[in-house]
């Protein structure tokens, strides 16, 4: 129906600014009330932000007085009124109410049970359907989307082609120990994807450039701030690239991501407690600091001859920054060389740098099977770990692949891996073989950053842990 000059225009919060002086309607719930004698202030959201309402006992029809002064919270209406700026608002606007219509009113024996003040965790995951309403929650899932538009626009932009790997799998990709099975007809076993990798291999094989963007599951068993048993990855793979050629990808493709959510959510960032100075380093930022700079406490990095504007630190020189850090008690343990790194570790590593850092080069013996060799030092591995700034850990892991075909199987064959259901996986390295390589980037993991979360279960809609599969 067009708007006229009875009907007002529908609007969300968000546009209000495109409305100002104007009479709309908004339609969503009430948020919170607050009375004050003969003055309601009610306070409606819309999925697009919130906005406080004036309503004057003496300006409004008594019904609509009466409605809104004993409406319950959550309570779902159409409301309609006059779009004031007001610069003391958060959102810049207020609404002069004008007229009310109720779709459902929340009954007054159940009420909405998420109280403004605040609750448990334990209840607020059990009511997750419900606690998604309230600002901060909201605000988070809207810079979650971006995310994961902006993660699929730089692939999508930069020449990759999106090849989605199938979710239920005959096989182990990242260790069998964290495996959910699942029965598949007859006899058989099949599992749920814990990466897309050894997929897009095959697809980078045959399209050059590649990536893949679905939700993937480990059983973990570990109840940690950034462990979820299902998490959503993208993952570009690349064929005649190497591991240098992933880190530089790495950089740029985090670059992009941070850019456009500072672009887009300064508002929903500051409603969540976002400190945003934390972030801008990584746009603002040239090449990586030298060894020894104001600021960094280490000078047991080599920066080498790079334009790279992350750190980029071999496994080696970590270990010797740990060291280093243990000896003049700013950690509290050691870290045993060999071992992969603890949490304390990664947040020292990352507290050096005010931008993701990389570290590369890791034993092998604590890596993956399909990861090639360091030709330089063969007991090390071509991969990759990003570590997010602010102790948020591992976003990114990543390695150049094993191409020779007898090395691959006899690491099939040392990993006690069933050989028959990785042979295709061998084909790759029998027709046509290249250096190819490529990495992972869990989407949760840089939302929790990215937002400054200390738990991943608030970065996803419906977060799947070890101890909770419900609602
Ligand atoms: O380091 P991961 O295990 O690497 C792989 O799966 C490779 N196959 C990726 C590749 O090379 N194509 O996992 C990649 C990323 C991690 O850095 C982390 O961000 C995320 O996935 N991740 C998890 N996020 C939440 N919960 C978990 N249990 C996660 N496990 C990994
Ligand atoms: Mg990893």
């Amino acid at each position: 129906m067009e708007p006229n000059a009875t009907t007002p225009a529908v609007a969300t919060i968000a546009s209000l600014s495109q409305h100002e002086g104007q009479t709309v309607t908004l339609r969503g719930w009430l948020y919170n009330l607050r009375a004050s004698g003969k003055l309601l202030f009610p306070i409606f959201r819309d999925g697009t932000g919130t906005i406080q309402g004036i309503v004057p006992k003496a300006a409004v029809p008594e019904a609509v007085f009466e409605t809104l002064k004993s409406l319950t919270l959550e309570s779902s209406l159409s409301v309609t009124g006059k779009v004031r700026a007001d610069s003391r608002a958060p959102s810049g606007y207020e609404l002069d109410v004008e007229d009310v219509e109720v779709i459902q009113r929340v009954p007054d024996e159940t009420p909405f049970p998420i109280q403004l003040k605040e609750a448990g965790v334990d209840f607020l995951m059990e009511h997750r359907h419900l606690w998604l309403r309230t600002p901060r929650q909201s605000a988070i899932l809207r810079v979650r989307a971006t995310i994961m538009r902006a993660a699929a626009e730089y692939f999508d932009t930069n020449g990759f082609i999106r090849t989605d790997p199938p979710i239920l799998t005959p096989n182990a990709c990242e260790g069998t120990s964290e495996l959910f099975e699942m029965d598949y007809f007859d006899d058989d076993k099949a599992y749920l994807t814990q990466s897309g990798q050894l997929y897009i291999e095959a697809t980078a094989l045959a399209l050059g450039k590649v990536y893949s963007f679905g939700p993937t599951f480990r059983a973990e068993k570990s109840k940690t701030r950034r462990h979820l048993t299902e998490f959503w990855m993208i993952e570009p793979e690349v064929a005649y690239a190497g591991l240098d050629d992933i880190m530089d990808l790495a950089e740029a493709f985090i670059t992009h991501i941070v850019s456009r959510v500072l672009e887009s959510h300064r508002a929903d960032l500051k409603v969540i407690g976002r400190d945003v100075t934390k972030l801008e380093p990584i746009l603002t930022a040239q090449a990586a600091p030298e060894p020894g700079a104001p600021g960094l406490a280490s000078e047991t990095w080599d920066r080498g001859a790079t334009t790279a504007k992350f750190p980029r630190l071999s496994y080696d020189e970590a270990h010797a920054m740990l060291e280093k850090a243990f000896a003049e008690g700013k950690l509290e343990n050691p870290h045993q060389y060999g071992d992969d790194f603890g949490s304390p570790d990664e947040t020292y590593i990352s507290s050096q740098f005010d931008r993701p850092v990389m570290v590369h080069r890791y034993p092998a013996a604590i890596k993956a099977f399909y990861m090639q060799p360091d030709p330089t030092d063969p007991s090390k591995a071509l991969c990759v770990d990003v570590l997010a700034p602010e102790g948020y850990g591992e976003i990114i892991g990543g390695s150049q692949r094993v191409d020779s075909y007898d090395l691959l199987k006899s690491r099939i064959e040392e990993h006690n891996l069933p050989l028959a259901a990785f042979q295709w996986y061998l084909d790759l390295r029998k027709y046509g073989s290249v250096p190819h390589a490529g990495f992972g980037m869990g989407i949760e993991r840089v939302v929790a950053w990215l937002c400054g979360l200390d738990h991943v279960r608030e970065t996803i809609p419906f977060a799947r842990t070890l101890n909770r599969i419900y609602p």
